[in-house]
């Protein structure tokens, strides 16, 4: 009795699981950016895009927009001791390095109070400003740019 209490039990238990992994497997149709891949089924990495080599500051699309990178950030680093992107952008740098001056936003905090250095909010980089690749778009858009 005991045995056949177990196997029962086992094979409750293999039924389950078979059903967890159907429901996880089932993608109902869609179709995500991966592919129509389910979802517990794993995918190669996309290939890393080659980052476009130093250039001139691009224009914006729409006003307000953080600028993009013109130029390469490997080996950038940001952290609790050292900003490597403002060792040319800061206003004591700027000038040196030939580098556009973050500008006054940079200082203010959320609350509109301007601060003596770069406000905590805006002292990761990489948050808002971006490199460049060329690269085909995601998904198709009609984005046309607004700052023209
Ligand atoms: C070695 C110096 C140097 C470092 C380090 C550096 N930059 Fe720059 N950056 C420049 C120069 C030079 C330009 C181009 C200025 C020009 O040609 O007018 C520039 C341009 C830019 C621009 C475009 C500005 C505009 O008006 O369009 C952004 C945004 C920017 N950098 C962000 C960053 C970020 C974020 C980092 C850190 C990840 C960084 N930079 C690190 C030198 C540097
Ligand atoms: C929270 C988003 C955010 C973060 C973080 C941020 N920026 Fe910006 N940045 C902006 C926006 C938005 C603009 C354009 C409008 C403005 O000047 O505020 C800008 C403009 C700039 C410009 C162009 C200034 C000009 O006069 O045209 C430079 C250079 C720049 N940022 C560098 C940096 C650097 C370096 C850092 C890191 C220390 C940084 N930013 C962090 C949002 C951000």
């Amino acid at each position: 009795m005991k045995k056949f209490t177990v196997a029962l039990t086992l094979v409750m238990a293999l039924g389950g699981i078979s059903m967890a992994t159907q429901a996880v497997s089932d993608t109902g149709g869609m179709k995500s950016l991966r592919g129509a891949k389910a979802l517990d089924e794993g995918t190669r990495a996309p290939t890393m895009h080659k980052f476009n080599k130093d250039e001139e500051p691009m224009k914006r699309s729409y006003v307000q927009q953080p600028p993009v990178i013109p130029h390469k950030v490997r080996g950038y680093k940001v952290d609790l001791n050292s900003n490597k992107c403002l060792s040319c952008h800061s206003w004591d740098n700027y000038k040196e390095s030939g580098a556009t001056k973050v500008s006054l936003t940079h200082f203010n905090t959320r609350d509109g109070h301007a601060l003596a250095d770069i406000s905590p909010r805006r002292y990761f980089c990489m948050q808002c400003h971006v490199p460049q690749a060329v690269t085909e778009p995601l998904v198709e858009n009609t984005y046309k740019n607004s700052a023209e």
